[in-house]
């Protein structure tokens, strides 16, 4: 059955002010290596971390979780399959939540546009 769906959409000129702004400090807070690393690759870097951070949202949305209760953004992470197919990795406090409330796979799509990145996360149980 669905335990929970959450959806959220990025501005990317924001995500881009801020990067400019905190630089690593930001990245490092936010996002994995490996993420870094992904974004990184592409000449529009800030749109795939506006991507990110959109999953990031939707996942607290379908969890029905602020920040600051237990989950911190870096243990939610992005990985691309070889297709280019986004998978959702967790660690730390999200790996907890998701294993104490039973839920037991993770579903998530990814678009974006010049200006906007949105994500969808669906959970099973
Ligand atoms: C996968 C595909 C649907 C992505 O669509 P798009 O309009 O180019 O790009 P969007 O902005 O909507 O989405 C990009 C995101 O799609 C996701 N994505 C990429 N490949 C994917 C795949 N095989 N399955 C699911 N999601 C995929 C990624 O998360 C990507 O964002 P990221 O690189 O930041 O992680 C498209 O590239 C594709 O392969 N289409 C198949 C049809 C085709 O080949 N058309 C070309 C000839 S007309």
């Amino acid at each position: 059955m669905i335990y929970g769906v959450g959806i959220d959409l990025v501005e990317n000129d924001r995500i881009e002010k801020i990067i400019q702004k905190w630089g690593e400090k930001f990245l490092c807070r936010v996002f994995s290596d490996r993420e870094i690393e992904y974004c990184g690759r592409h000449a529009q870097a800030h749109i795939h971390y506006g991507a990110r951070f959109a999953v990031k949202e939707a996942f607290l949305k379908a969890i029905s979780l602020g920040l600051g209760r237990g989950v911190r953004l870096q243990e939610i992470e992005v990985v691309n399959e070889p297709s280019g197919q986004p998978t959702l990795m967790l660690y730390g406090g999200a790996q907890d939540f998701y294993q104490g409330a039973g839920i037991t796979s993770a579903y998530l799509s990814i678009t974006h546009t010049k200006k906007y990145a949105s994500a969808l996360v669906l959970l099973e149980k």
